[in-house]
């Protein structure tokens, strides 16, 4: 059974071990790295997860298959631009994708993005990560690379947040 549960204060090691997972498996995907990611100290870690496992303005989705975790993703609110929202961090274990448990969690997080102000998600994909430019797609986000200040060929991508996830 698929379960999707926001992280929670005091859970730093699973969000540790869901960002080592991710970053070993699809260093393409990311701009921070494994060896950089094995670096970090123990508070570094701490302070990131308990910072997005409550309020309103950061959260982290964990996706549990029978108790294991597969899967985050996280939502952080832009600065500047209060009612924008990046999601970061998107990542589904290998042997659970195309089976829509990556729908399952961006419906977690524009949920939860319904309930907490936020009118848009936008999300940068890595130059030739198609698989992930598919998915995006296909969840309704469209093109926007203009509202990027990132010089890179990264595409930045946007779709709003709708009341049907309220
Ligand atoms: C991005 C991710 C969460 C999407 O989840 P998913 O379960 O793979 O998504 P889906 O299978 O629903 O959609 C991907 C689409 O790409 C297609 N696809 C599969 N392999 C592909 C490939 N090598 N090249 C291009 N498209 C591919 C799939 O068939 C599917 O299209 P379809 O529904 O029309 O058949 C997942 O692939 C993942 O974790 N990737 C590694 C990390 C990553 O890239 N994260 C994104 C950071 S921005």
């Amino acid at each position: 059974m698929i379960v999707i549960k926001r992280i929670q204060i005091g859970e730093a090691d699973l969000f540790k071990r869901m960002r080592l997972e991710s970053l070993r498996d699809a260093p393409y995907a990311f701009s921070s790295t494994y060896e950089s990611a094995l670096r970090r100290s123990a508070e570094s870690w701490q302070e990131q997860a308990d910072s997005t496992a409550q309020g309103t303005d950061r959260a982290t989705y964990i996706v549990f298959s029978d108790n294991s975790p597969i899967g985050i993703a996280a939502l952080y609110r832009i600065a500047r631009q209060a009612d924008v929202g990046e999601v970061i961090q998107v990542w589904v274990a290998p042997e659970y994708r195309g089976k829509g448990v990556a729908r399952d969690l961006m419906d977690a997080v524009f949920k939860w993005a319904s309930k907490n102000r936020f009118h848009t998600i936008q999300a940068t994909i890595t130059e030739g990560n198609t698989r992930a430019l598919k998915f995006y797609r296909k969840y309704g986000f469209t093109i926007a690379n203009e509202i990027s200040v990132d010089s890179s060929d990264d595409i930045v991508l946007v779709r709003e947040v709708e009341s049907e996830f309220s």
